[in-house]
Order: C-alpha cells, then sequence, then structure tokens
C-alpha cells in the first residue's frame, strides 16, 4: 500500500506516455499522492488537462512559471516527494540525467534532488541498445537511479525488442519496493532461474524438470525487502514475479551473456538448472527420420556461469550463491561444490525422486558457508526463499 506516499511524476514524451495516465490511476488507488510534472515533449502525447484531471492536482510544466515559483520554488518541489518516477523516461532524458544537464523543469528537478528517483525507460529497440544509451545506463546505476523496464517486446514503432515501458501495474511494484525501505533498498541483486533448453534442431531440444519456482520465489521475496532485482529466467513453468527486471533466456550462453550483462550487482544468486551440455552444431533444419538409421548427436560443455562470475577478476558481486541439487552424500559434494565453483554459499538440496523437490512446493535445503553446513527444517519454497532472502540482506548490511 501506498497511503499517504508523496510521489512526484515526471512523464517525458514518448508513444509510452499514455500508460502514464493509468499509472496515475493505479498509485492513486493505493493511496498515493501523485504530484505529476509534464515535460515539453511529454504534451505532445497526453495533455496537461487529462493528466491533471487524473492527479486530481495542477500539472507543473514550466521551469520559469512564476506562478509555480512563488507557490512552490522547483528546488522545493524537487524535495518534497518520497520518490521521483519518471516515467516514461526517454533515451533524451536519461541522456541529460547522466550528463547533469538541468535545461527544462523535469530535468533541473532531477538535478536539484536529494530524493530516490526511479526511471522507467521507454524508446526503440536501437536507441536502447546504442552505445550512448548503454554508457548513460551505467552510469545511473552507478548514480543510484533505481530501474524497472524496460520491457521485451512489440513496440509502436514496429520493432521488436528491449524498450517497450513496463506496465503500469509493474512499476506501481516497484514504486512499492522503493518507498517501503526495507533492508534492501538501493542493492541490486541478480538472480538466475529455470531450466534451459539446448536446441537438438529447430523443435527439438534438451531440458530439465526445474520449474524455476525455487528462483521466482528468491526473486519476489528479494524484491520485497527492497532489492532492485535482475530475474534471468530460462523458459520455466511458473510466471516470473511483478516489481523485478526479467530477461528472459532459452541457452545456457544466453544466461551466461544475460548475467554478465546485469553486472554490477552486490549479490547473485544462481537458482537455474542449467544445462551442463549443449548439442554440438544444432542442425539448422528439422532432423528427419531416415532408413539409414539413428541421428548421432555429440555434446560440448556449456559455460558454467556460477564459476565464471564467482571467478570474475573485475566486478565479481560482494556475495555469490550458488545451488546444488543432488541425490546422495548432499553435504559433502555440495562442500565440494562451493569449493569448486568459488562461490561464497551454496544451497543445497536433495532432489532424489522420493523427495519430489524438483518441480514440488517444498524445498529441504543446507545452507554451506564458510563456517559450515546448516540444516534448514524442510518447508515451503516461498518460506525458504524469505529467509534466504533475509540472510543475504544480514551480509549486505
Ligand atoms: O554443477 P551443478 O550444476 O550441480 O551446480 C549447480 C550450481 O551451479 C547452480 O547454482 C547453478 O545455477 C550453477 N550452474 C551454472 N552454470 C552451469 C551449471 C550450473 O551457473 N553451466
Amino acid at each position: 500500500m501506498l497511503a499517504s506516499k508523496r510521489i512526484l511524476l515526471i512523464i517525458g514524451g514518448g508513444i509510452a506516455a499514455y500508460k502514464a495516465l493509468d499509472l496515475i490511476r493505479r498509485l492513486r488507488e493505493r493511496g498515493a499522492e501523485v504530484t505529476p510534472v509534464l515535460t515539453r515533449a511529454g504534451a505532445q502525447f497526453v495533455t496537461p488537462l487529462s493528466v491533471s484531471a487524473l492527479a486530481g492536482r495542477k500539472v507543473f510544466s514550466d521551469l520559469f512559471d512564476l506562478t509555480d515559483e512563488a507557490e512552490m520554488g522547483h528546488i522545493e518541489l524537487s524535495r518534497s516527494a518520497d520518490l521521483i518516477v519518471v516515467a516514461p523516461a526517454t533515451a533524451d532524458l536519461m541522456a541529460k540525467m547522466a550528463g547533469g544537464q538541468a535545461d527544462d523543469l523535469a530535468s533541473t528537478l532531477l538535478l536539484a534532488t536529494d530524493t530516490p528517483v526511479l526511471i522507467a525507460p521507454a524508446m526503440n529497440v536501437r536507441m536502447w541498445q546504442h552505445p550512448a544509451t548503454q554508457r548513460n545506463i551505467a552510469t545511473l546505476r552507478a548514480d543510484g537511479i533505481g530501474f524497472v523496464g524496460p520491457d521485451e517486446g512489440d513496440m509502436a514503432c514496429g520493432e521488436f525488442g528491449p524498450g517497450r515501458m513496463a506496465e503500469p501495474l509493474e512499476i506501481v511494484a516497484a514504486v512499492e519496493r522503493d518507498v517501503s525501505a526495507g533492508p534492501l533498498q538501493g542493492k541490486r541483486v541478480l538472480v538466475t532461474s529455470g531450466p534451459t533448453h539446448e536446441p537438438i534442431d529447430p523443435v527439438r531440444y534438451i531440458a530439465n524438470r526445474s520449474s524455476g519456482a525455487q528462483g521466482t520465489a528468491l526473486a519476489r521475496a528479494l524484491a520485497a525487502l527492497g532489492a532492485e532485482v535482475v530475474f534471468v529466467t530460462g523458459p520455466a513453468d511458473v510466471p516470473p514475479p511483478e516489481g523485478v527486471q526479467v530477461v528472459r533466456v532459452e541457452t545456457a550462453q544466453e544466461m551466461l551473456e544475460a548475467a554478465q550483462a546485469a553486472l554490477p550487482v552486490d549479490a547473485a544468486v544462481f537458482a537455474a538448472a542449467v544445462a551442463d551440455w549443449r548439442v554440438e552444431g544444432a542442425a539448422e533444419r528439422k532432423l528427419k527420420k531416415t532408413k539409414g538409421g539413428l541421428p548421432k548427436l555429440s555434446f560440448a560443455e556449456n559455460p558454467d556461469i556460477l564459476a565464471t562470475i564467482s571467478g570474475a577478476r573485475s566486478g565479481r558481486p560482494g556475495l555469490v550463491v550458488g545451488f546444488a541439487a543432488e541425490t546422495d552424500d548432499v553435504v559433502e559434494n555440495a562442500t565440494a561444490k562451493r569449493a569448486r565453483k568459488g562461490c561464497d554459499w551454496i544451497v543445497a538440496n536433495d532432489v532424489s525422486h522420493a523427495t519430489e523437490i524438483m518441480g514440488g512446493t517444498e524445498n529441504d535445503v543446507t545452507l554451506i558457508t564458510a563456517d559450515g553446513a546448516e540444516d534448514w527444517p524442510r518447508m515451503a519454497k516461498a518460506e525458504v526463499a524469505t529467509r534466504l532472502a533475509e540472510r543475504i540482506a544480514k551480509a549486505l548490511t
């Protein structure tokens, strides 16, 4: 709930500005007070009248509007909120923020503020991927700016890819997280989850029984404690949680690239069940049944994402947590795995068939740290997630 939380909402100039109208409603439904600021470009997409009607208050737009300065100076306006939300955050607004420019009301407020800032980027996929924007993103992250989205999908410009603004309810979840002042506030955490699919040909693949339930629960629990979560997920059975940045991948190779792209992070948790092998030279066309015999598959080793990130010379997260699914000698094997992979903690679970853990709702884990093995009682995966998120919060603060 956002009862009496004060949100300063800056609406930038992009087609996604129409979603900002719904965002105002959703925030107010939850009890927030929304003070809207509409950039000049934003006003090309939504009108000041609809914005102020939905917000139930005046919309600010001009830095040199003397009435506004008489009522409330721009410095005061920038500091009178619990959170500043920029939605949509255009490439231009992000460049201004990264460069410290202040040539209109929105950019001046963003430079003058000492309030946390959450941005919901929205732009064409090529603009998002442009090295200049990527540099600005890195700068803004280093400055402590929070991100929600962008999502991947069809865009108004007819292209497909990352750049679509997060949906209003995803932004609301991120706002709730940011104003809740949990112990992971200001921390960025990477979570990998789900299985990977390794193609044999365009229609067949090798997979495993991971449902993604534990990783999803963990991402949700970390976000609930205030963390900014990057959730890199293979094709899982359960939907990703709201309020996290979702990066969907298929293969181990893609998962490694997405994990590396998410750095720097304060902590990384590798809950994905990554396939150890891929089919070498997967066929470009569907393999046909032939009279000549069975197809021969040869395998190549997949990169070990956990070991790679644990051993990174620069940018290693302060805390790296791996999972170990074992069927026998759980503690012994998991302790050896912790040393071999170079991670800080291993969450070991017994996945022998009788325990019904893989794909089930409960988990039976042992936490292995530098101090030894800690046996947790069998409990719901959501509870394991909450306990682990609390331990991570303790370790980071
Ligand atoms: O070696 P094993 O698969 O049992 O190790 C499990 C741990 O390593 C998990 O945390 C899993 O996410 C991670 N892992 C990985 N990349 C791989 C294989 C496993 O990140 N290729």
